[in-house]
């Protein structure tokens, strides 16, 4: 038998629910503590497996690493003399990438396979290299590896990103920070994670500021202090569970989140008809059933996060009347359409773009994730749904939610999981 979740849709989600630590802060504030001249502790990480995979990189690569999930994590960085990660932890997560960043930064060398992660589209990494290069790294691509090796040291230098990345903006940031002079990436990424991380770096003695703007400048520095530091709130969680809320006809108040980092979530709520108010750090969302029609279109921060448009899209499949969905950033995330039009939804798919028209009502049946917002769109599907929805392929939505059964059980979901032989 193959692992399987099993959701019985229909109940409104009400009550409270703490959002945890953001996976994509996570991902990049993990390897960014190679960077450390000293231990340092990270609090408020998410219990998933992608954070288990870096700490196990982390370990192979010969630092300390004491993580007690939920409270801290403790990485003593000066042991490491490791400056490669092997195929098998490349592929555990896309993020691996960041190592390259980070190793590079810390001793001017790294080797690291092309990564794994999710299937959404090519997603190529020619941005993060050339801003390597830039630096003064040697890169080549041999045998499906990444070797990027600076004999002369990094050289701090203009990079001018030619698509803006979130992933090239972070590594960049990781290489320059101990880098000699000054670094200026020009079209960075603005998404929250990109200030979180140059907060981190910064608590620590780097020298980073413009962070969150489409110029960042990174004066390298020799030396990086110990520092304790909590990572943001995840904005993709935050905004799943708020769709889950709607979704359900539900009440639901969401605590420990940013709102703002929900804008345009949360406009595309109300447009819909779903009422959303906030306080300092919580969001409440609620709903009586009647949702108009919206259009939804991908886009760098501030705009629509392409990793919401998945769950939002399931949402918008009993919504009244036509709604467009454009995906802007990857070619090929709008799978998880089909999947749910096994459940009733009425789709129509063309390249990147779908063409929903509302129906009544989804119906549970065995539906297949293929990645982790897909796996989300699912469960909102499923939630939805009359009657119960098996999901297969339930692993995906493990990288990146905590505890995602229990969350929603907390918020009187009817969820469970059957463990594969
Ligand atoms: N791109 C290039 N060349 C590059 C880098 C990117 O052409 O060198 C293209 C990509 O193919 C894509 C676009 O630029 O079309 C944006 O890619 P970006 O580099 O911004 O994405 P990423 O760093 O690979 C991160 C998140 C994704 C999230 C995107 C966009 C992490 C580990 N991943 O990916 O998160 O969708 O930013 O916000 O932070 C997820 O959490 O489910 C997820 C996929």
């Amino acid at each position: 038998m193959k692992e399987r979740m099993l959701i019985t849709g229909g109940n409104p989600l009400e009550g409270e629910v703490r959002v945890s630590g953001g996976k994509n802060t996570a991902v990049a504030v993990i390897p960014a503590t190679l960077l450390c001249d000293e231990p340092c502790t990270i609090e408020n990480l998410p219990d998933i497996a992608d954070v288990y995979a870096l700490v196990d990189i982390l370990r192979a690569l010969g630092a300390e690493v004491e993580y007690v999930p939920n409270l801290f994590m403790r990485v003593d960085p000066r042991p490491a003399d490791g400056w490669q990660v092997s195929y098998r932890d490349s592929q555990r997560l896309r993020a691996s990438y960041y190592l390259l960043g980070a190793l590079l930064g810390r001793r001017c060398e790294a080797e690291v396979y092309l990564p794994g992660g999710c299937a959404i589209g090519a997603r190529p990494i020619d941005q993060h290299l050339k801003g390597f290069a830039a630096l003064g790294a040697e890169v080549e691509q041999l045998g499906g590896r990444i070797v990027a090796k600076a004999e002369n040291g990094l050289i701090g230098s203009d990079v001018f990103f030619d698509v803006v990345t979130v992933g090239g903006t972070i590594n960049v940031m990781l290489a320059a920070a101990k880098a000699q002079g000054t670094t200026i990436i020009y079209n960075a990424a603005k998404e929250p994670h990109i200030v979180d991380l140059a907060n981190f770096l910064n608590s620590m003695g780097a020298k980073i500021k413009g962070a969150g703007t489409d110029v960042i400048r990174i004066r390298g520095v020799q030396y990086l202090h110990k520092a304790t530091y909590a990572v943001i709130p995840d904005q993709i969680e935050t905004g799943t569970l708020m769709i889950a809320a709607a979704a359900t006809h539900g009440d639901v108040v969401i605590h420990g989140c940013i709102p703002t980092h929900m804008e345009a979530l949360s406009a595309k709520l109300l447009e819909m008809g779903v009422r959303v108010s906030d306080s300092d750090d919580a969001i409440r969302v609620r709903s009586n059933g009647v949702h108009r029609g919206v259009n939804i279109k991908t886009q760098v921060y501030p705009g629509f996060p392409t990793d919401l448009q998945q769950p939002m899209s399931a949402l918008l499949t009993t919504a009244k009347g036509t709604s467009i969905i454009q995906e802007t950033i990857y070619e090929s995330r709008l799978k998880h359409l089909t999947e749910i039009s096994r459940m009733g939804a009425q789709v129509r798919i063309m390249d990147r773009t779908a063409i929903i028209e509302g129906v009544t009502d989804l119906y549970g049946a065995p539906i297949t994730a293929t990645d982790l917002r897909a796996g989300a769109a699912l469960v909102v599907a499923g939630l939805m749904a009359r009657g119960v929805t098996e999901i297969y392929e339930p692993h995906y939505i493990d990288r990146g939610y905590e505890h995602i059964e229990d969350k929603l059980r907390s918020l009187g979901a009817v969820i469970s999981r059957e463990k594969g032989e």
